[in-house]
């Protein structure tokens, strides 16, 4: 990546960093020379991404955590803690959805969905902001969707949840500004991770998906890298509460 900001004195956790978006931002704020937390629940997802990150001289700890549990999100930041010294940057990317009509959705599908991305989101920078607090300040980066923007079928209650982490993202940044804690989001269009693959993984659907985005393919996961690079960087000293989408133009095309 050409996009380079110095994070060499900064520690930053990469909720699951062990593929897809996670994985590239994992990779790129390593490359920046920030320590890396990368936390999912699959051990050798992480386990890979952090030996990737170290083969490459870099400093990486993999912490198997389950953000659905809130004491394993308490761990998660102690572990960090332990490890290097504080947080600097959290990325709060880790989600999960489930690809059917509201009329099927379970309970407990609702309860999933929000949560991996709301609450956990809440927890882990509420745990997060209390160090950064400590330290002077720090970075929170949010991973949202376009989706969060405007209504469609088979994913309501994900882009739910995810309105109401862009709402978060505000209202964090509201109350942290004063701490110089910036909280911010960053909201991909379709990408392709295996997240997204019941969906693109179908050529015609994916044919109409692409019709709609005025750059002409979907995103990959590299691509939604360098705003959440210059999110973390001096560069954005003055930004808080914002979302920057990154999705070839598919909303300005709504
Ligand atoms: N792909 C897209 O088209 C797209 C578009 C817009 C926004 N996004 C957003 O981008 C982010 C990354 O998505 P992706 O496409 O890269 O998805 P992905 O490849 O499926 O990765 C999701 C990651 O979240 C982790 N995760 C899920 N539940 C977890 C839990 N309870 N505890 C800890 N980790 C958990 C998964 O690891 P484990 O299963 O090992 O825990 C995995 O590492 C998400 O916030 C998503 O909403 C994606």
């Amino acid at each position: 990546m050409s996009y380079s900001p110095d994070l060499s004195e900064k520690t930053a956790v990469v909720t699951g960093g062990g593929k897809g978006i996670g994985k590239a931002i994992a990779l790129g704020l390593a490359q920046c020379g920030a320590k890396v937390v990368v936390a999912a629940r699959t051990a050798g997802e992480i386990e890979a991404v952090a030996d990737q990150i170290r083969s490459a001289g870099g400093q990486a700890h993999a912490k198997v955590t389950d953000l659905t549990q809130s004491d394993q999100i308490e761990a998660l930041v102690q572990d960090t803690v332990n490890t290097f010294g504080g947080i600097n940057i959290l990325v709060n990317n880790a989600a999960r959805s489930f690809f059917r009509p509201l009329i099927d959705l379970r309970e407990d599908g609702f309860d999933k969905i929000f949560d991996t991305n709301v609450k956990a989101t809440f927890l882990l920078s509420r745990a997060a902001a209390k160090i950064m607090m400590q330290q002077g300040g720090g970075r929170i980066i949010n991973i949202t969707t376009v989706g969060a923007e405007r209504g469609g079928p088979m994913m309501g209650i994900y882009h739910s949840s995810k309105a109401a982490v862009k709402m978060l993202t505000m209202c964090m940044a509201t109350e942290w500004a004063s701490m110089n804690i910036l909280v911010n989001a960053v909201g991909p269009g379709m990408t392709r991770t295996h997240f997204s693959q019941p969906i693109w993984a179908n050529p015609e659907i994916e044919r109409q998906l692409v019709s709609r985005i005025p750059q002409g393919r979907l995103a990959e996961p590299q691509d939604i890298v360098g705003a959440v690079l210059f999110l973390c960087s001096d560069a954005a000293g003055f930004i808080t509460g914002q979302t920057i989408y990154v999705d070839g133009g598919t909303l300005a095309n709504s």
